[in-house]
């Protein structure tokens, strides 16, 4: 076989290359039409969350503990729909059920933002068949 130099073979390298990268692209649809799909975060939402978590789930946690392997693990691949419904059932610790399902919501995407989940132009809406679709980031490990 006649060997090419790299540069010969470069602009089909690169073609290939931006193929692999348009297919691996989230669908900037897929927030509230796929199924199944990664959770993604709403900039505005997110900084909603950061100032509802300093003033009600700070005293308790640091946001390394929502950083964590193990916290991300526990999680991943689960829908935000229980990750929200945990928080909004079990926190704050001392009054649960003090915040209204926008902020507790608000807080979750919070954590979707800490863990790396991908931005989207819209908001998450309170609303359970979309929460249960879309998921938090990464491969639930085999039981
Ligand atoms: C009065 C203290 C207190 C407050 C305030 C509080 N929490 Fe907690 N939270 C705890 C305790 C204690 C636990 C169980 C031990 C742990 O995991 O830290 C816990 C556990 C959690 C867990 C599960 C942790 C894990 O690693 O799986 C989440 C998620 C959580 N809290 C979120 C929140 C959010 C969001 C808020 C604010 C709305 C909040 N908490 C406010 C005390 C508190």
């Amino acid at each position: 076989m006649k060997c090419l130099p790299l540069a010969a073979n470069l602009p089909r390298v690169l073609a290939i290359a931006a193929i692999l990268v348009a297919s691996a692209a989230p669908d900037l649809a897929a927030q509230t039409a796929d199924s199944g799909s990664d959770a993604r975060v709403h900039p505005a939402q997110a900084r909603r969350g950061v100032a509802l978590f300093q003033q009600h789930c700070h005293a308790c946690h640091t946001t390394t503990q929502f950083q964590s392997a193990a916290f991300a693990e526990a999680r991943a691949g689960r829908p935000v729909f229980e990750l929200f419904d945990e928080i909004r059932t079990s926190m704050p610790q001392n009054a649960p059920g003090q915040l209204s399902a926008q902020e507790y919501l608000d807080i979750v995407v919070y954590l979707l933002e800490l863990n790396g989940h991908a931005t989207a132009e819209e908001e998450l809406p309170v609303d359970e068949a979309v929460l249960q679709r879309v998921r938090f980031r990464g491969k639930r490990p085999s039981l």
